[in-house]
């Protein structure tokens, strides 16, 4: 399909869920740009420059992938890099009520950036930052959700 694409997200901290849609949605687009966004309905485990890290380092193999993080709106920043897509991952109908929200109103905000859902792969639908948070808390296995470097960042965070 190429054109550029933005990938936006709280990704505390990203998982493999978010990994896998990130990298279907490399194969589709020419470049994509995962961003740091603020979700004001969530108070983040990691700072910015943590969750950019730790993207960096799990995305290090995509070529056609960049990191960045933006204060502001989605749609703001798909203008500054000139995106006409966005790439949202979608694991269950809980999910779509939230999702039609946002795009409702990212579309209201810009009209010329299409939002397109990737639906996330039967053994990620469970997963969630959040999830992986509560299991690595109480000191649970995540090894399967999480790639090693986040693994190790959480259990620094909890220790
Ligand atoms: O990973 P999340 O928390 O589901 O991602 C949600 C996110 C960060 C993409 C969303 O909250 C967002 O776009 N925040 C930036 C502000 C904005 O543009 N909101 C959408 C218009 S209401």
């Amino acid at each position: 399909m190429g054109g550029i694409a933005v990938c936006p997200g709280s990704f505390d901290p990203i998982t493999y869920g978010h990994l896998d849609i990130i990298k279907r949605g490399a194969k589709v687009f020419e470049q994509v740009y995962v961003v740091v966004l603020n979700n004001s309905s969530k108070n983040p485990l990691f700072s910015v420059e943590e969750r950019i890290r730790l993207i960096e380092e799990v995305t290090k193999d995509i070529q056609n992938v960049r990191v960045d993080s933006f204060q502001g709106l989605l749609m703001d920043y798909a203008n500054s890099v000139k995106a006409s897509a966005v790439i949202r991952g979608l694991r269950a109908v809980s999910d779509f009520e939230y999702e039609m929200q946002i795009t409702s109103m990212n579309r209201v905000l810009n009209d010329k950036v299409e939002t397109f859902f990737i639906m996330t792969n039967n053994q990620y639908s469970f997963l969630s930052s959040s999830i992986v948070k509560e299991v690595a808390k109480y000191n649970g296995d995540i090894s399967e959700l999480v790639p090693d470097t986040v693994e190790k960042a959480l259990k620094e965070k909890y220790q």
